[in-house]
């Protein structure tokens, strides 16, 4: 080996070098021959391996010439690798092109079913009165939901009641919140304010106005004192926030077992008020719920002397207040679950 021939060979792996640097395909295969060329055991180091043979006054000359060689194969390396770069990024941002003016997908807001909604608004009007709202179970006893609610077994009165019984003797689905009047005095003591919502369940045809399923709002006070006239200033608060201010109230007589006396509260007609009218009939009256002073025989079941303590009590179909206030016509709705109906209560 002599200087000669080590010049020619670094010069023919420069020259061959910068050709396939200009003529590598890609990223990986120009990472692939920065490897090849200027690695440990690259061919540049190769090329010097042959230096070692050369006299001591050439090899300085030699190895500045190795360096230029060097430089020349990284520029040539870099300059590709640039130029590939561009072109990949290019690739990919086509590739990956994101078309922005398509329209996007709506998200969808739920909503409150319109029953548990209407619940919601009466919870807030008896709140501002000191009411809280208590749960009772949806599966009751035959003692809670009919007899100490003053309707003993073969009462007449049961025949208000299409009983839904589940195969446990003594079980049954509670037909009315009422039931949750006897839970609550059991386990709280006077002053009692509660309002106690909850699904029912009655063995009844399907019409527009009766569901096998629907939901009550029950109410109850009872402490010392408690008369007829507040329970009807009581309702027509009630009344005045959810149908008008200025609406007309009344109380006709009813009947309930568990209340004595018992009514009926009525609002004025909210379409006509007129003879005629289809949502009232000819009477101008609309009845809202029913409602009365809690039995003697009541209050004694829920452990409280009826000489002390005095209550009403009031029971109402949420769905009925939705309809009258919305003009719904059928109760059906309410539990069909199509969203063209539920939607509309946002
Ligand atoms: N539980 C009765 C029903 O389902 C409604 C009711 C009436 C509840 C009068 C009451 C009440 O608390 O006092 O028809």
């Amino acid at each position: 080996m002599d200087l000669a021939q080590l010049t020619r060979d670094l010069e023919s792996l420069r020259d061959e070098a910068l050709g396939q640097a200009a003529a590598a395909p890609d990223s990986a295969a120009l990472a692939a021959l920065e490897l090849e060329l200027l690695g440990k055991k690259g061919r540049l180091t190769g090329v010097l391996r042959g230096i070692g043979a050369l006299p001591a006054e050439d090899r300085p000359g030699v190895g500045a010439a190795a360096n230029t060689v060097r430089q020349a194969i990284e520029a040539a390396l870099a300059e590709r690798g640039a130029a590939l770069h561009g072109g990949e990024l290019a690739d990919r941002l086509e590739r990956e092109r994101l078309d922005v003016t398509t329209p996007g997908r709506p998200i969808r807001r739920g909503s409150l079913h319109p029953s548990i909604e209407a619940m919601g608004d009466i919870a807030r009007v008896f709140a501002q009165f000191g009411f809280v709202v208590v749960e009772s179970p949806e599966v009751e006893d035959d003692r809670t939901n009919f007899q100490m609610l003053n309707i003993p077994p073969d009462h007449p009165a049961r025949d208000l009641w299409d009983t839904l019984y589940v195969d446990v003797p003594g079980r049954l689905l509670r037909t009315h919140t009422s039931p949750g009047q006897i839970r609550v005095l059991q386990s709280m003591a006077p002053p009692i304010r509660v309002l106690l919502p909850g699904r029912c369940f009655r063995y009844e045809a399907v019409d527009a106005s009766h569901g096998f399923e629907f939901f009550q709002v029950e109410g109850l006070m009872v402490d010392e004192g408690t008369t007829l006239g507040d329970l009807k200033g009581l309702l027509d608060q009630f009344a005045h926030a959810t149908f008008g201010a200025g609406k007309k109230t009344r109380f006709r007589p009813g009947y309930y077992p568990f209340t004595e006396p018992s009514v009926a509260f009525d609002v004025e007609c909210l379409v006509c008020g007129g003879p005629g009218c289809p949502a009232c009939g000819r009477t101008g009256w609309i009845t809202i719920l029913g409602a009365g002073m809690v039995h003697p025989v009541v209050l004694q079941y829920g452990g409280l002397d009826p000489e002390r303590y005095q209550g009403f009590a009031f029971g109402m179909g949420p769905e009925r207040i939705s309809m009258l206030r919305h003009g719904i016509t059928d109760l059906r709705l309410f539990l069909e679950n199509d969203l063209r109906f539920v939607e509309q209560f946002r």
